[in-house]
């Protein structure tokens, strides 16, 4: 194993950065059997600043391969974006089948005298590789989209029918703007999409994605932006509707809709290229603006949720977009396995072996009071997830999960109301060092966050609380490094 990846903190099987800052995952691409993925970097240092694209590519979505810088920052930082095969050398950039194009927000800015930085534009421009994804050249003409403003970023493109489409966040508007084009240069604004949901906080990082069900086709527009919770706290959201090319609409739904209710799933998108129908992968950074900065790693700082698939799902007569973690995961990495088809817990039941990287599944019926899974525990510090009958919501608490004093808002409890009226719950728990990723019902609930156990805090505990709680199929994985 690469000492590199031995820190403290360091997840084994998630993806980081061998050294410094991480967010955002950027231009996610399915390319000649090869899964890139780029992401916000800072070359220089374990905080945000420099941002530039960072790589790393993937066979399977599991294991992962570090590589050299792809998109470098110029005058100008280079902000999330996406990229898109130009088969058609639409661009008259791409001379051969392996042109990519990624069109990303050059961020210009200056410093201050005291090393602030100051926004005096976001504008979409464009760059280009011959060889596959692994280096890229700007574009001369850009900025290829400038409409002077400083909150006009994360762009999405993808063809669509003969030409090219451009979705772009008018961050503080709370607005999507839709732009088309015959050659990626030239854009002309077609429509626009917002106030409606959560529009709390800036509007950041759409995706739009058709998704299949039974015979119906729908588009989902998700994007990061606003929490339940409020408060200084950022999640996904998503909308689910129609799209003619041109124009986003959303059935008639209920929203606010969040992706996620923890704390820590954020800036998500999803694979280009792909080619299923009925889901989509996307990947998130396990990030928070407001308190990442001052998580307690030294070197690098900074990380990547597991691949999620997004599917559509009926759940009382509406649809819901539901995630799992790909198969391949535990396929590729299960080492020791627990399984027991019936525990009676009543208080507490020690899984027998302790660990800091596993994955843990069971199913309760609904508890009289609450019950569930603490995990990452010493005797004094744990995670709990589980299930309050009296409140209907599932949860994951941190506020004693070890260090949590790094900033005022950090610690916290993510709460999730039901969907289905099931009787039994089924979690699906993803526990690697730092990270915690929380699937509910097959994931018609999901809660994501960081933790910083203090010490090697790794019992793994079911409880159930005043109650006697039967819980089923209990399968406890440790789960290998991927370094
Ligand atoms: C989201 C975000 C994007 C921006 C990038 C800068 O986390 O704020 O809107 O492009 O990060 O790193």
């Amino acid at each position: 194993m690469n000492t590199f990846y031995k820190e403290k903190y360091r997840p084994q099987y998630h993806y980081s950065p061998r050294i410094n800052w991480l967010n955002d995952p950027n231009g996610l691409i399915w390319h000649n059997g090869i899964f890139h993925m780029y992401y916000q970097y800072n070359p220089l240092g374990s905080q945000w600043d420099n941002m530039s694209w960072g790589h790393a590519t993937s066979n399977d979505l599991v294991f992962w391969k570090e590589h050299d810088v792809a998109i470098h920052m110029t005058k100008h930082m280079i902000f999330s974006g996406t990229t898109a095969i130009d088969v058609d050398n639409d661009s008259g950039l791409c001379h051969n089948e392996k042109g990519v194009v990624a069109m990303y927000t050059s961020f210009e800015y200056e410093r201050d005298k005291d090393d602030n930085i100051k926004a005096i534009a976001q504008h979409q421009s464009l760059a280009v590789s011959t060889d596959d994804g692994y280096t890229y050249k700007h574009y001369k003409g850009n900025p290829v989209l400038d409409i002077m403003s400083t909150e006009f970023r994360d762009p999405k493109i993808f063809k669509y029918q003969d030409n090219w489409v451009m979705l772009v966040s008018l961050a503080d508007q709370h607005k999507i703007a839709f732009y088309q084009s015959e050659d990626l240069k030239n854009w002309k604004e077609v429509s626009q999409f917002g106030n409606i949901g959560d529009t709390n906080s800036v509007w950041e990082c759409p995706d739009l994605f058709p998704l299949q069900i039974g015979e119906t086709t729908k588009w989902i527009l998700t994007l990061s932006a606003g929490h339940p919770q409020g408060n200084g706290y950022y999640a996904m959201q998503y909308f689910i509707g129609q799209f003619d090319g041109k124009r986003f609409t959303t059935d008639d739904l209920y929203y606010p809709r969040y992706l996620d209710f923890g704390k820590d799933f954020y800036a998500g998108i999803t694979y280009a290229n792909t080619k299923s129908e009925d889901y989509v992968i996307m990947m998130a950074w396990l990030g928070c603006h407001s308190y990442t900065k001052d998580t307690p790693t030294t070197t690098w700082r900074g990380a990547m949720s597991l691949p999620r698939e997004l599917r559509l799902k009926e759940i009382n007569n509406q649809l819901h977009l539901v995630g799992q973690v790909s198969d391949v995961v535990l396929d590729k990495l299960t080492e020791v396995c627990y399984t027991n088809s019936l525990i009676n817990v009543q208080d507490k039941f020690d899984i027998p072996f302790e660990s800091r990287s596993f994955y843990v599944e069971f199913e309760i019926s609904k508890p009289s009071t609450f019950a569930g899974v603490e995990v990452l525990s010493d005797d004094s510090h744990k995670t709990i997830i589980g299930y309050i009958s009296e409140k209907h919501e599932v949860f994951m608490d941190r506020t004693n999960s070890g260090n949590v004093s790094f900033n005022p808002q950090f610690p916290s409890m993510e709460t999730a109301p039901l969907i289905s009226a099931s009787e039994t719950l089924n979690f699906k728990i993803y526990v690697d060092h730092s990270v915690v990723e929380v699937f509910v019902n097959n994931g018609e609930i999901m809660i994501t966050d960081r933790v910083f156990p203090l010490k090697e805090a790794s019992k793994i505990t079911l409880f159930s609380n005043e109650c006697t709680t039967a819980f089923r199929k209990v399968s406890v994985r440790t789960l290998k490094s991927i370094w």
